[in-house]
């Protein structure tokens, strides 16, 4: 592979010198020593040598000058006469050009850029040839090294990519397992508890009925989560059907908000506004409870030291939508941690939020969820200051 400077003029007038008489080019190109500059008779004869053609081919001007130029190609080049080819290109087209392996006198190769120029006489007839060589030997070495540094790199990184691919994997293995595994004591210890707590395995005292409540509390909260868990398993399994029934906006998020408030304490405030008409979509309504709740739990959740919750519903007739804004005055999130926001255990633990409950899972399944509404989810937030989830869903067709 050649670059732009590696085809550059050698750094001295090369068209003028093979325009001079013999004696002004030997004059000109003799203390060039990067590059070996020598004339060819139009046999291919060396007529010409230079400092710099010496020190890469190891001949002297003495030792070389009358010989074939084929002395510097290896044995199975002559054998297929390739450097007489090259003067009939350089006659046919008026130069040569290639990079190949050439031999120094000892014997050793050396990868040359070559240009081979003929060279015509005042009549046209044909004078000889210039051949500018150039050893890139080392340069060639380094680009190896650097493809094989390149190579290991990539091997490297596929074989990390197929390591997350398994993660991944086993994630989604681990998940689907967890919650169906779970679902069963689950359901056993909340049916035992339930009965503990009403009483009908006998009465128990004040303190047993106050831990009883607890672990039907706690189970419920279990119960909650190995729900998402399955929830998010199905998704990935590409399972998820949608149940979906007309219905108004401002009902289910009505119910949802009300549903908040008995867990507001003192500090917090929840404003709910709803249009005065119907705001008409066709969704899976258990599913986007699942979604309200999450972000209205959220937004209590991450507003530690109280503050307004709003929860406004918007049919905009012209987009066709109906928009969900739910808003809080909480930590916030910052700029950093908003591309984790939406992904599957997308935790975002900071100091100001790492005692706060919660399994990550919550917004990446209300995102998905939305979606497979035809809706988006999306979230701006600032830290400190609060933070604004946006939710649009498709009007109902018609409506
Ligand atoms: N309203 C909010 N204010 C500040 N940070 C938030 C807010 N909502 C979500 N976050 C951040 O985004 C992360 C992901 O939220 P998500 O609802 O997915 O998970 P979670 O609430 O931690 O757990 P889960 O909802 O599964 O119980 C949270 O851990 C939290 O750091
Ligand atoms: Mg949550």
């Amino acid at each position: 592979m050649r670059s732009d400077a590696d085809r550059s003029t050698p750094p001295f007038e090369l068209e003028e010198a093979l325009r001079a008489s013999d004696e002004r080019f030997r004059l000109l190109v003799a203390g060039v020593r990067d590059y070996a500059i020598f004339l060819l008779d139009t046999e291919g004869n060396v007529s010409s040598w230079n400092e710099g053609a010496q020190r890469i081919k190891q001949y002297t001007e003495e030792e070389i000058l009358g010989r074939h130029f084929s002395i510097f190609y290896p044995r199975a080049e002559i054998d297929s006469r390739k450097p007489w080819r090259e003067l009939e290109i350089a006659v046919a087209e008026g130069s040569f050009e290639e990079e190949g392996w050439r031999l120094r006198k000892d014997g050793r190769r050396f990868w040359a850029s070559v240009v081979i120029t003929a060279l015509h006489g005042p009549e046209g007839e044909l004078a000889g040839f210039a051949k500018v060589t150039r050893d890139l030997t080392e340069r060639r070495r380094n680009q190896r090294r650097l493809d094989a540094l390149r190579r290991r790199e990539m091997l490297k990184l596929r074989e990390h990519a197929r390591r997350m691919s398994d993660l991944e994997t086993a994630k989604s293995d681990f998940l689907r397992l967890a919650s169906h595994e779970l679902r069963g004591p689950l359901t056993v210890i909340r049916g035992f508890t339930t009965m503990l707590a009403e009483g009908t395995l006998g009465e128990l005292c004040e303190d047993a009925r106050r831990a009883v409540a607890i672990v039907l509390a706690k189970s419920d909260e279990a119960n909650a989560i190995v729900d998402q868990l399955l929830e998010t398993a199905r998704i990935e399994e590409g399972r998820l059907t949608l149940r979906r029934e007309r219905t108004d906006l401002r009902d289910l998020v009505g119910a949802t908000a009300e549903r908040l408030r008995p867990l507001l304490s003192a500090r917090h405030r929840l404003v709910v506004d709803l249009p005065d008409a119907p705001a008409l979509v066709d969704i899976d309504r258990e599913r986007l409870r699942t979604v309200l709740g999450n972000l209205l739990d959220n937004a209590l959740k991450y507003s530690p030291d109280g503050g307004l919750i709003r929860c406004t519903v918007r049919d905009e007739s012209e987009s066709g939508q109906v928009t969900v804004d739910v808003t809080d005055e909480g930590i916030g999130i910052g700029a950093d941690e908003m591309p984790r926001l939406f992904t599957r255990f997308g935790r975002l633990v900071n100091a100001r939020n790492s005692h706060i409950p919660g399994t990550g899972l919550g917004l990446h399944l209300s995102r998905e969820l939305v979606r497979r509404h035809g809706g988006e989810l999306t979230a701006t937030s600032e830290p400190g200051v609060g933070t604004r989830f946006h939710l649009l869903l498709p009007r109902a067709h018609g409506s």
